[in-house]
């Protein structure tokens, strides 16, 4: 009987996760977001580079102008250089700023402005950082400032971009878009990362809330929260579980307009399941990796600090 009732939730469960993940048609999002004719706009932070490019070049891709917001000028000029060629009529717009040296006024009022004479239809929340893997009563100097920042990117910034943008997204009075990426940390902690763990479950609540408050608004509100994914902050090559940002940032679109959280692709998804189900993979267990990833960080630390 017991044996039987397993059976035919593990089926349900399956059959929903496959269609989730893989047969059930993703929307049209120019379509969803657009008002009239008037091509959208898609506002990324962190659109420099990892994740955030990656959604840049595919949005770009499906029909939206795009405003990349990061720190590094020349990354983004890039940037914009690969979505102009890759994706030749969308326009681009860049704004270069430091979110760990500018305080949430001055934050909120260069999104702000980015926002204005554009119709931004879709904000991606992404702009991140985290610290060399470390106990957190560990942290020595120059980790606390890592720790310092990532407080200040993660949650400030964070916050200082939904203030910022999320008005000209209620103001046009038509269906839109947020994406907050989060992290499946949120969900499962990291040990030797507490601090940004904590900054990621931030995301993923504050995601949720506003989910709720949007909804009258007829604002999507999307927390994507992935394992690994190979870019500069995970150096580490793609495989069955480590992602590309490409396949991350399609799995993530996949779900937006359906679900207020995501995991993304269906590897993560079964890595997530597993962690929830047996907690130790995510916690004890993961700590000979962290202890590994930061042996290679002050590897490559020295070999660039030789170099120089
Ligand atoms: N990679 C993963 O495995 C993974 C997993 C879960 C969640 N995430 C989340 O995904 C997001 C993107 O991470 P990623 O892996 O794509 O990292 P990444 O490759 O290091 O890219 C980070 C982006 O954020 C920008 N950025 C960093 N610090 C900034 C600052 N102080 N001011 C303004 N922009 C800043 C960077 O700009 P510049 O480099 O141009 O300065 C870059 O464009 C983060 O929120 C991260 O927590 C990543």
């Amino acid at each position: 009987m017991l044996a039987t009732a397993l059976l035919i939730v593990g089926g349900l469960a399956a059959t929903w996760t496959l269609w989730v993940h893989v047969l059930r048609p993703s929307h049209d999002l120019l379509r969803r977001y657009q008002k009239g004719s008037v091509r959208p706009w898609a506002l990324i932070t962190g659109a420099s580079d990892g994740i955030g490019k990656a959604f840049a070049l595919e949005l770009a891709k499906r029909g939206f102008n795009i405003v990349l917001v990061s720190r590094t000028q020349s990354k983004l000029d890039a940037c914009a250089q690969e979505i102009k060629k890759a994706s030749p009529s969308a326009e681009t717009h860049v704004v270069s700023i430091d979110f760990a040296k500018s305080d949430f006024h001055a934050i909120r009022k260069t999104v702000d402005d980015a926002c204005k004479n554009r119709d931004i239809a879709l904000l991606i929340n992404n702009a991140g950082m985290g610290t060399l893997p470390t106990r957190l009563h560990e942290l020595n100097d120059s980790e606390t400032q890592q720790a310092i920042d990532t407080m200040q990117v993660n949650v400030v910034a964070f916050t200082a971009v939904l203030r910022g943008v999320t008005p000209h997204l209620v103001a046009r009075d038509h269906r839109g878009g947020i994406v907050n990426v989060s992290s499946a940390s949120a969900l499962h902690g990291l040990p030797y990362n507490a601090v940004y763990a904590g900054s990621k479950a931030y995301n993923n609540l504050v995601s949720h809330t506003i989910g709720v408050e949007l909804k009258e608004n007829k604002i999507d509100v999307l927390s994507f929260t992935p394992l690994f994914i190979q870019t500069n902050m995970v150096r580490a090559k793609a495989n069955l579980f480590i992602a590309t940002a490409p396949a991350a940032v399609n799995a993530c679109l996949r779900s937006l307009g359906y679900e207020s959280r995501t995991t993304g692709t269906l590897s993560h998804k079964l890595q997530s399941l597993a962690a929830t189900i047996y907690p130790p993979l995510a916690g004890e267990m993961s700590i000979s990796t962290m202890k590994k990833v930061r042996k290679q960080a002050l590897a490559r630390m020295a070999a660039k600090a030789k170099k120089q």
